[in-house]
């Protein structure tokens, strides 16, 4: 039976910076036809590999200080002197985050040089479909060819979401089979829903603060035809629970009171409704202008109904129906339960030989380049422990 040192299950970004420094005899598998196939689509083609500010805030987690190991021992300024190295050339868009200038593909290329210098091999289009261990070493049934044996077996499989793309539920249904506990997995990064409530206002986008039970995003926010996105939205929803609401602030950083008592001195003739489109897209106007019951003059407002008004301004509260799933979510939240790893080596504490990285385990990134920089952290600290 072939036998080798290491096997990695998943050719993404995990699985492949793992190979890198696995050591020579690697073997990653993968069942789709090319490795890093989420990082060809990622940042619209382009990969927002990294976030210079990345810290361990950035992340949800069952245990917030589980990642704080292999994000210290690989940081962002690792990956990009990587990446530098490579000749790549990058530029940061926005709040921090790092984007190839040119394409995503750069980044598989630099992976996959990485790799087979490292003496690690890749094998495609080939599924794993059964892992047991002896006692002594991982036997492993494929899809096509003969079974495999290793000593060392991770588990790189990635998340559930867009299933569309080749994600299973395959990394937990081996952390099970193993005993690991695993916690509730749910869409992430995902436009919330809404039934058709903002249906005549797709499109329209504002800068706005979003907060779903955790901290606020002041980002853009966009209205689309199935309801709200954006990345403030698609930030907060990783915070957000069915039935919860969110609340949003549609004019953050600024003394929304005065703002309004400014208007009320220099428009006050004009239709409070009217009003709204001075300080929101002018679509959103008459939505508003309903939901808040405003009629009448500006001037006949008192400074009690402007407090009022700014109160509404600033917590405007809704509701989603429910989120776009795991169709269009960016990440799996929740996975391998975290107590049950090495936060070091990325092992499982009671099945020796066994690990797991990436977005298969309990750390979520926010959006912005944080995810792959825990598949480079946590793919890294595997590889060199092994
Ligand atoms: P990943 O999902 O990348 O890889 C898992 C691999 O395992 C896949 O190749 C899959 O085919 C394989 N596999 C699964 N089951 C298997 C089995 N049974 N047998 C064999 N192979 C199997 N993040 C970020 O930081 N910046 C960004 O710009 C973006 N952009 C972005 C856009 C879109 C559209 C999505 C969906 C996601 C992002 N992300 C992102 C998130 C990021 O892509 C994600 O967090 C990482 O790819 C996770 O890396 P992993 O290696 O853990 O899993």
């Amino acid at each position: 039976m072939p036998h080798h040192p290491t096997i990695i299950i998943g050719a993404g970004a995990a699985g492949l910076m793992c190979a890198a420094h696995a050591g020579p005899g690697t073997l990653v598998i993968d069942h789709a036809k090319a490795a890093g196939e989420k990082i060809r689509i990622s940042g619209g083609g382009r990969c927002n590999f990294t976030n210079m500010y990345a810290g361990p805030e950035n992340f949800i987690s069952g245990n917030p200080h589980f990642a704080k190991s292999a994000l210290a021992r690989y940081t962002q300024w690792d990956f990009i002197d990587l990446v530098a190295r490579h000749g790549i050339p990058y530029h940061e868009k926005t709040l921090g985050q790092l984007f190839c200038d040119t394409s995503a593909k750069d980044i598989i290329a630099m992976l996959l040089d990485e790799m087979a210098k490292a003496g690690a091999t890749l094998r495609l289009q080939t599924s794993v479909t059964e892992v047991y261990h002896d006692g002594n070493q991982y036997h492993l049934t494929l899809s096509e060819g003969a079974p495999l044996t290793c000593d060392q077996l991770v588990i790189a499989s990635g998340g559930k979401s867009i299933p569309k793309m080749g994600a299973t539920g395959f990394g937990y249904q081996i952390a099970s089979q193993f005993g690991l506990p695993v916690t509730e997995t749910r869409p992430g990064l995902v436009p919330l829903t809404f039934g058709d409530t903002f249906k005549a206002y797709s499109g329209v986008s504002l800068p706005a603060r979003v907060t779903a039970n955790g901290p606020g995003f002041d980002e853009a926010l966009l209205f689309t035809h199935r309801g709200l996105s954006g990345p403030a939205i698609l930030q907060a929803s990783s915070y957000w629970h069915e039935g919860e609401d969110i609340s949003i602030n549609l004019l953050p950083n600024q003394d929304v009171f005065q703002t309004l008592r400014d208007l009320r001195a220099r428009a006050g003739a004009k239709n409070a409704s009217t009003m709204l489109a001075e300080v929101l897209p002018s679509r959103l106007a008459p939505y508003f202008a309903e939901q808040w019951g405003l009629t009448g003059n500006l001037a006949d407002y008192s400074d009690v109904r402007l407090r009022e008004l700014a109160e509404q301004f600033q917590n405007w509260t809704v509701r989603p129906t429910g989120s776009e799933g795991y169709r269009t979510a960016e990440v799996t939240l929740g996975g391998v339960d975290t107590d049950a790893l090495n936060a070091r080596t990325m092992e499982a504490k009671a099945q020796p030989g066994l690990y797991f990285i990436g977005e298969v385990v309990d750390v979520t990134g926010w959006l912005g380049g944080f995810n792959f920089q825990w598949a480079w952290s946590s793919g890294w600290a595997a590889g060199t422990a092994i």
